[in-house]
């Protein structure tokens, strides 16, 4: 079986639900406690074993392209005021030699449009695909987890979670065959379904494993829902040629395209912090009960 060795990340969206912070800062630097975005999906893919890092990006992105560049007077100057554990913080974001490959997106046509700008980097062999929107938070990389349940699968593989059927708007759903533990074979796939016609409650997460085959797909895709070019009409297309699993994954799943789902991570990642936890969430208590003395 094929190790995964690259990662393609859709990074070209405007992010109009940040405004006004995203008109001069690229969503994906938006910043959960001390990372940005970026460097939570960056980190899950690293620990997933991804070597090869393909950004899809556009105009007005400047900022993380810079993030993963070497700041060589920064770094000096921290050096020579002592300030290790500042340095050793910059440590994530080196990116090994020729690892980081920067493209652009020329028109915001869709994820599937997105993805396809990666097909002569990826060439002939399965790759993975992480929307650095929605974040993960569990012991073990939820890409991690992919890889090794793809080993015994093959094909396509994409992240799963059961949400609200009124919530199926939000997401592409997959039309489950069969489910065996956390593997939902799938019998097709539909980009926001309305509640009354979805096939289940299983949405699509953004973390998927690719079989090179989708670039055929992608290569032909005509406009989908929202008159955009979408990735799970690729993946639709493929469930009898390549096959199509669902990985119901282990861990939190933050929704940080929306402004709700950001705070949330937020406040999530905080209580997870040694140094943060103790005062934080004294603080959270005392604002909790002013609510509910106020209500
Ligand atoms: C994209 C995908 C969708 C998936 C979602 C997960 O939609 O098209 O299938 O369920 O990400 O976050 P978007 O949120 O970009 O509209």
């Amino acid at each position: 079986m094929t190790h995964i060795r690259k990662a393609v990340f859709p990074v070209a969206g405007m992010g109009t639900r940040f405004l006004p912070a995203t008109k001069t800062i690229p969503k994906e630097m938006l910043t959960l406690v001390d990372r940005p975005l970026i460097q939570y999906a960056i980190d899950e893919a690293r620990d997933a074993g991804i070597e090869e890092f393909i950004f899809v990006s556009a105009a007005g992105k400047g900022a993380l392209e810079d993030y993963f560049d070497t700041a060589s007077a920064l770094e000096s100057r921290l050096t020579a005021a002592g300030k290790t554990d500042a340095l050793a913080s910059l440590e994530r974001t080196r990116m090994a030699e020729g690892s980081l490959c920067i493209l652009r997106q020329a028109q915001p046509r869709g994820l599937g449009h997105a993805v396809r700008q990666a097909k002569h980097l990826i060439a002939n062999e399965p790759f993975a695909v992480l929307l650095p929107d929605d974040v993960i938070k569990g012991k073990k990389g939820a890409l991690a987890q992919m890889v090794q349940a793809h080993k015994n699968v093959g094909g396509h593989m994409v992240a799963t979670m059961d949400v609200p059927l009124a919530e199926t708007s939000k997401y592409g759903v997959l039309d489950v065959a069969q489910e065996n533990g956390r593997l939902a074979h799938a019998r097709g796939m539909v980009e926001k379904p309305n509640p009354n016609v979805a096939p289940s409650t299983k949405a699509v997460v953004g973390r998927y494993i690719l079989d090179s085959q989708i670039f055929d797909r992608l290569d032909n895709l005509g406009p989908g829902a929202g008159g955009e070019l979408q990735l799970t009409d690729a993946i639709n297309a493929d469930v009898d040629r390549v096959g199509v699993t669902g990985f119901l994954f282990e861990g939190e799943r933050f929704d940080c395209g929306s402004v709700q789902g950001f705070v949330q991570a937020t406040t999530a990642f905080a209580l997870d912090r040694a140094d943060l936890r103790d005062e934080f969430a004294s603080f959270l208590d005392d604002r909790a009960l002013r609510l509910r003395l106020v209500a």
